[in-house]
């Protein structure tokens, strides 16, 4: 039973679980009530929206959260049957069918029917320290006004050896509002990981300028929707072409890219995607890492080694061009050697121009 790992946030002796309408503390008497067949260990507030279910899957949801949904499934592949997972703001528990093999435990301030303990991390620690293999933190430190509180919290539950895993948006909109107060740079998040001790095994991100065009043009057309006459006319005609176009760039760009975030490149990046390692020490179980498979076009978000991540370049993360992408770097410069020759016109011309400059003032 996972609920085992918990104890009185109080004065850490056990509780008597008898009964299952609340838990005592066998210490000081600490009562935890129950609601709809969980326990609740912290008020929850009021002024959350609830999320309502939705079906995700590597396939289903948008485009980010099926990266995400890969990217977890990745990681739990690699990690030995029977590892100890606490999912931290589990929500609807999106990620629990990828944990299958694992012993699985999701929390959430809220009491969402499908997690196992409605507790705030924050204001009470109801886990034994050192608990768990791997600590998941997917879409939640935005909504966490006091992130570093959490994160040190989630740092205490993990085995030494064990990882904490982050999925955090960069560029989305305002969602679970009021509750909605951070975005973060991967400079936050590699102090973050540094301040807890952590060592980063994967820090990727997401690009996907597609989908940022078509979230403008979904807000070009709220906007166009409220014109009257001609303006409106030509506003529709508008957002069609532009939709029209960005549809056509997906059939040739596919659903964007997972790279190292430290790669220089397009800063308008979506999504981080995160393993950070707590250092190891003894453990019950045998340590695991995450094992980057053989760079395939596949298996596209494989983390590269802290040595080949400089030189890791592009891994398309769409499964669904690899043709496209094979075709394409065979046959077109890359990035580096694009801005190679761009620099070199811009000084060529600079230098010309300079010349003329010089000629006409001489
Ligand atoms: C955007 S949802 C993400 C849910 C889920 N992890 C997913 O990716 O589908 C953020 C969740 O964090 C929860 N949350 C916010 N603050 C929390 C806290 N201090 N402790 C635990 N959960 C919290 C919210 O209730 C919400 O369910």
């Amino acid at each position: 039973m996972m609920t085992d790992k918990m104890i009185c946030p109080r004065c850490g002796a056990d509780f008597n679980r008898q009964g299952n309408t609340q838990w005592e503390c066998t210490g000081c008497g600490f009562t935890v009530k129950f609601l709809d067949g969980k326990p609740v260990f912290t008020d929850f507030p009021q002024d959350l929206n609830p999320s309502e279910k939705i079906e995700r899957s590597a396939e289903q949801g948008t485009v980010w959260r099926r990266f995400n949904w890969k990217f977890i499934e990745k990681i739990a592949g690699s990690m030995p049957e029977g590892s100890d997972v606490l999912d931290v703001g589990a929500g609807r528990a999106d990620f629990k069918a990828l944990f299958a093999r694992h012993h699985y435990l999701g929390i959430d301030i809220y009491p969402y029917p499908e997690i196992d303990a409605a507790v705030d991390l924050i204001s009470m620690n109801p886990f034994r320290a050192a608990s768990f293999d791997l600590v998941v933190l997917a879409n939640v430190i935005e909504h966490v006004y006091e992130y570093r509180a959490l994160v040190s919290r989630c740092v205490e539950v993990l085995k030494p050896g064990g990882a904490l895993l982050i999925t955090v948006p960069f560029l989305l909109k305002l969602h679970q509002e009021p509750v909605d107060f951070h975005r973060y740079t991967r400079y936050a998040l590699q102090t973050l990981a540094a301040e807890n001790h952590l060592a980063v095994e994967i820090l990727d991100a997401y690009h996907n300028p597609l989908f940022i065009l078509d979230e403008g043009i979904g807000t070009a057309w709220e906007r166009v929707k409220s014109l009257r006459g001609l303006p409106k006319v030509f506003g529709k005609a508008g957002v069609y072409v532009m939709q029209k176009i960005s549809n056509g760039l997906k059939g040739s760009l596919g659903n964007g890219s997972i790279n190292p975030a430290d790669r220089v490149g397009d800063p308008y990046l979506l999504v981080y995607q995160c393993l950070f390692r707590k250092p190891g020490g003894t453990r019950e179980l045998p340590g695991w890492q995450f094992s980057a498979p053989q760079s395939r076009l596949s298996t596209r978000i494989s983390p590269p080694s802290s040595a080949t991540r400089s030189t890791a370049g592009k891994r398309w993360a769409s499964e669904l061009k690899p043709g496209w992408w094979a075709m394409k770097k065979a046959l077109l410069p890359t990035p580096k050697s694009w801005a190679r020759v761009t620099c070199r016109w811009s000084s060529a011309i600079h230098t010309a121009r300079r010349a003329s400059i010089r000629s006409s003032t001489w």
